[in-house]
């Protein structure tokens, strides 16, 4: 039986105005009172509100009534733009029916939402393509039209031109989302079955789960069971977005709505689980799942006081629970102390987490050297996973190392082609293909190490595009690699936090790379401190950073040349002792200025 709800999500790139549309939604449907209104109302977390970008789905559920009298529940769950998320795009989508592509009329189609996509067509959703920002001068509506019936094969006629921001053609989009997808099959009868896509903790109700309902009905006081938790609850409450959190009796086949599960331990609830009644625990398939996240950078962070230890570490439990992704295992260094490692699923979603961490709990945190995963086979043909420089075994036990490829999509206009090839030229990268987009865009295929893009590539490509390049990647394998282990030495001392794996190849340039930033960003001390990179035991590349000079000999007007020689060794002597004494703390800017650097 088919019936009038209608679950949606908007596939769309940072910034190509999804937060927006739904806005717009909201007050044709009028969801939110209009004096409550602000834009981008969904998007509601700090952090992304200053970055601009969307980190978790805040899903709503709408009534519309459309011209023809009927009635529709719109559930719409709002998707990340970025490509560090796109785990939670897939999320999203196993539990709708139908998205909206959204697509800005400066920019066109970009790498991640063409990735997106392609998710969006393995699980049959229906797809309606939108351009938005047809207000704008610079818009190219007719351009875009065809790259996007180049990629959906879909006449450029039937594809919606919009002005979300003036409201221009958005009901059009509304009664498209009514008439063409297509709603949820409904099976009440069945015992009930439902997916969990998100979750976030109320310090109250416990966990609260986001669930699609797929077969069956869950109420209040329901005796449930989540499956890969493998943990037995009673239901505290269900209920609907509206967008807040609305009571209901019940939530029934096909409804998108949150369960409070009263669950108090935070690493229980996962992004993916099948909840069923416990009484039907055996008899119900789970979900074949989601794809699990998989982290692929990873720096451990630790509190620059270590009483703060705790805090950090309910901190990291807290966010893991609204963010799946994130993973972390305790850690501990002989100088830093007891801290977390942690996986994040890139550069971005790191700084955020950071940044989260810093201001939520108001910590001060030291973060090592970003790494990624590599494998070592040792010489007795042993294989181990290691993800930080400072587990790199001694150099004489290592047979063979290996690191991840990616096959690398690359959306470019033609204008900018000869630039990126050129400066991808001699990268260790290797050119598989070009393919068209449209007449005035390219895809660029290439395949490279996973090491190569995570940090600042992506910053490379737009400043060279002027911010029109995009990228997209999938792993697609192991392969052999000549890594070796850099380390960097701070006034003689080697400091494992700032050590990382770098290629043998690109050990000269990238230590040059590393220490200049490091000298660029270090403060200056009263003595002169030398930063050096060594591998395999030869320093091969070093910066000085200047002493601060006190100008001892100022108040001796005119003395005389003894005094002012002893003045001199004095201060001399004295930095040294200092220099002895100091062990110099590297702060946290140092870090984040080196990976943000370009190592392309
Ligand atoms: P993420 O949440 O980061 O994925 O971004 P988003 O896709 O939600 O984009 P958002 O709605 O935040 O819009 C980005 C910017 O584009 C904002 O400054 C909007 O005001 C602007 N914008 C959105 N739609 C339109 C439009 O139709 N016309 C014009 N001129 N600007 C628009």
């Amino acid at each position: 039986m088919q019936n009038q709800i209608r679950n949606f999500v908007i596939i769309s790139h940072i910034d190509h105005g999804k937060s927006t549309l739904a806005d717009r939604f909201l007050e044709l449907t009028k969801t939110v009172d209009p004096k409550e209104m602000h834009s981008q109302f969904l998007d509601n977390m700090s952090i992304e509100r200053e970055r601009g970008i969307t980190i978790r789905m805040q899903p709503v559920r709408m009534e519309y009534i459309d011209q023809n009298a009927i009635s529709y529940i719109l559930n719409l769950i709002d998707t990340p733009g970025h490509a560090d998320f796109s785990y939670e795009v897939s999320r999203s989508l196993a539990a709708v029916e139908g998205a909206l592509l959204l697509v800005d009329a400066t920019r066109g189609i970009q790498a991640q939402t063409m990735s997106n996509l392609e998710m969006a067509r393995k699980q049959n959703l229906f797809i309606i393509p939108v351009i938005n920002k047809i207000d704008l001068p610079g818009a190219r509506i007719e351009e875009v039209s065809k790259e996007i019936s180049d990629v959906l094969h879909v006449n450029p006629e039937n594809i919606f031109k919009i002005s979300a921001k003036y409201g221009t053609g958005c009901e059009d989009v509304l009664h498209s989302i009514c008439n063409l997808i297509p709603g949820p099959k409904i099976n009440n009868e069945k015992p009930l079955k439902a997916l969990i896509f998100d979750s976030i903790y109320d310090s109250y109700k416990g966990v609260i789960a986001y669930v699609r309902i797929i077969d069956g009905q869950i109420k209040e006081g329901d005796d449930i069971y989540l499956k890969a938790a493998d943990i037995r609850v009673k239901v505290k409450e269900v209920g609907f977005f509206k967008p807040e959190f609305s009571p209901s009796s019940v939530l029934k086949s096909g409804e998108i709505g949150y369960i409070a599960t009263g669950i108090k331990d935070l690493t229980k609830v996962r992004a993916g689980d099948t909840i069923t009644l416990f009484s039907d625990k055996d008899i119900i398939i789970p979900f074949p799942g989601y794809q699990r996240p998989k982290p692929v950078v990873f720096a451990s962070l630790f509190c620059q006081k270590i009483s703060d230890y705790d805090i950090l570490r309910n901190a990291l439990l807290k966010l893991k629970l609204n963010d799946a992704s994130l993973t972390f295992e305790p850690d501990s260094k002989p100088i830093l102390g007891r801290g977390f490692k942690c996986g994040f699923l890139g550069q971005l979603h790191m700084e955020i987490v950071v940044e989260r961490l810093r201001r939520d709990s108001n910590l001060d945190l030291i973060i090592s050297f970003p790494s990624i995963v590599y494998k070592i086979i040792d010489s007795q043909n042993k294989e181990g996973l290691i993800s930080s420089a400072q587990d790199w075994p001694n150099p004489n036990k290592i047979k063979e190392t290996l690191e991840q490829y990616i096959r690398l999509k690359i959306i470019i206009p033609r204008d900018y082609l000869g630039k990126v090839m050129e400066s991808l030229k001699n990268r260790d990268v290797k050119y598989i293909n070009t393919e068209y987009l449209g007449s005035q865009k390219v895809i660029l295929i290439y395949e490279l190490p996973l090491r190569k893009i995570m940090f600042g590539f992506h910053q490379n490509l737009k400043n060279i595009t002027h911010g029109y390049g995009s990228i997209s990647y999938n792993i697609i394998g192991w392969r052999k690699s000549n890594l070796t282990k850099l380390e960097i030495l701070i006034a003689g001392v080697p400091r494992e936090e700032l050590s990382t794996i770098v290629c043998e190849e690109d050990a000269y340039k990238e230590s040059k790379n590393i220490v200049e930033k490091i000298k660029e960003n270090f403060p200056q001390q009263l003595f002169e401190v030398p930063i050096q990179a060594r591998v395999n035991g030869k320093i091969i590349a070093r910066e000085t950073v200047k002493a601060r000079r006190k100008d001892v000999i100022a108040p001796l007007y005119g003395g005389d040349y003894t005094r002012k020689r002893k003045l001199l060794e004095k201060q001399k002597r004295g930095k040294k002792k200092l220099k002895e004494k100091t062990r110099l703390t590297i702060p946290p800017k140092v870090f984040f200025n080196i990976f943000k650097s370009d190592k392309f």
